[in-house]
């Protein structure tokens, strides 16, 4: 337990560690890379360029900290990350190093600000905080590891089949190289990839959505690749999975993981909303949906550029022409004149409320949705202001969480 004093010492240094946030994010990051730089293998090092993962993992320190008394109020966010902690491997022995270094670039940011007294301060809470991950992340491996067919940390899969969906997603469809069983999943869950590409100093880790419904003697993901645009590189792992991974190659995953997932055991309407490779996600949702509880009404609404990166366009509209339940409909933003002349996407532009009250009957149903931010904050905003109430409301951001009311 932490004493009054050192939680007053807390509360009262929140602010000012805020404020410097990203200074002491970044000077951690430095310390911490310079005298762990095996940790370089975990951390994805695009969101470091990008200095996303900086802030994400500074603003949850603050948060937890000024929530230090009632440590359950911020339980969901904790548990989001715990699953992500436990895809990627993160160990109990990992979080002294990440402390230790947090407090070393505090001082240094703030000098003679930052006494014994707030530093040891800190050291305390961050011990509370640690604990917390710690323990769920333990009980999040043993979950893993005891579901039939479950493991606990990385296991080999060959790709069994590579699959084009359209320009820019490719689907890997991965069997267990030991031969044995793989543990079911809950749709909305996700892999990490682990990948060790010739002439990278570290392993690359990524995470992907699993694309297909769970029971299956595969899993599927299915890779949007990332070319270089407006200044941005190109991503190496998805690069790299489409150019040089082939059928049979061998790649280490680690077992499903997170929180954003379909609740099965609901019979509410359903409406899926996707943005470009974000469809991955509702399209297990979707084939579940469909296997599983086939009168369960589904609307399945996806956002893309156009037909050309528009992926599994002829599987959701097969299972729409099958089940009664289920509706489908496609906005385009840049359409081509081929799209145009055959009718190919219901709406030009993107999502906004008064196309969604023009295909959907109510505002009646739980909501799930996936991608790319601009698409996240409109999909999101549009719900609000349709008054649909927060607890029908399911997002999952792919890469570093922000916020969407921003
Ligand atoms: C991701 C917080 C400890 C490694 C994250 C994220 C948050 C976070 C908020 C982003 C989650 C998301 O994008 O879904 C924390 C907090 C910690 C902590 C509050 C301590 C109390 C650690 C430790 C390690 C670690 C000890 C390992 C040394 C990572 C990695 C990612 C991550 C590798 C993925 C993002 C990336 O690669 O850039 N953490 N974390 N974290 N965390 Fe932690």
């Amino acid at each position: 337990m932490l004493s009054q004093h050192t939680i007053d010492i807390i509360k009262s240094t929140v602010p000012v560690l805020k404020e410097h946030g990203r200074t002491i994010t970044t000077r951690f990051y430095q310390l911490m890379f310079t005298n762990h730089p095996e940790l370089l293998n975990i951390f994805n090092h695009a969101n470091q360029k990008q200095g996303r993962q900086q802030t994400a993992l500074a603003n949850s320190v603050y948060a937890a900290a000024a929530n230090i008394e009632n440590l359950e109020a911020i339980l969901p966010v904790v548990k989001q990350i715990a699953h992500k902690h436990r895809s990627l491997g993160i160990k109990p022995e990992h979080y002294p190093i990440v402390g230790k270094n947090l407090l070393a670039a505090i001082k240094d940011v703030l000098g003679d600000a930052a006494t014994d007294e707030i530093i040891n301060a800190w050291a305390e809470a961050y011990g509370v905080i640690a604990d917390v991950f710690i323990n769920l992340e333990e009980e999040l491996y043993r979950e893993a590891e005891q579901l039939p067919g479950g493991w606990r940390d990385f296991r080999n899969f060959v790709v069994d089949r590579k699959v084009k969906e359209s320009d820019v997603i490719t689907s890997f469809y991965l069997k267990p190289q030991d031969g044995g069983l793989i543990p079911p999943f809950q749709p909305g869950q996700y892999i990490s990839v682990k990948l060790d590409i010739p002439g990278e100093t570290y392993t690359h880790i990524r995470q992907y959505s699993l694309s297909d419904s769970p029971g299956k003697d595969y899993y599927r993901i299915s890779v949007k690749r990332e070319d270089a645009v407006d200044g941005k590189p190109a991503g190496i792992v998805s690069t790299y999975l489409h150019d040089h991974i082939k059928e049979g190659d061998v790649l280490p995953i680690s077992a499903p993981a997170g929180d954003f997932v379909l609740d099965t055991s609901k019979e509410t309407p359903v409406v899926l909303l996707s943005g470009g490779v974000g469809l991955t996600p509702m399209i297990s949702m979707l084939n579940t949906l469909v296997e599983r509880q086939p009168q369960r009404r589904v609307h399945f609404i996806h956002a893309a550029r156009n037909s050309r990166v528009h992926a599994m366009k002829e599987h959701v509209a097969a299972l729409a022409d099958k089940h009664e339940a289920l509706t489908f409909h496609a906005a385009y933003s840049e359409p081509t004149e081929e799209d145009r002349a055959e009718r190919r996407f219901d709406k030009e532009g993107f999502i906004d409320l008064p196309w969604l009250q023009s295909i959907l009957p109510d505002n009646n149903a739980d909501f799930y949705f996936c991608g790319p931010v601009p698409f996240m904050k409109n999909v999101y905003q549009a719900l609000k202001d349709w008054g649909v109430p927060e607890e029908r409301i399911h997002f999952e951001f792919f890469g570093p969480k922000g916020s969407l009311s921003e």
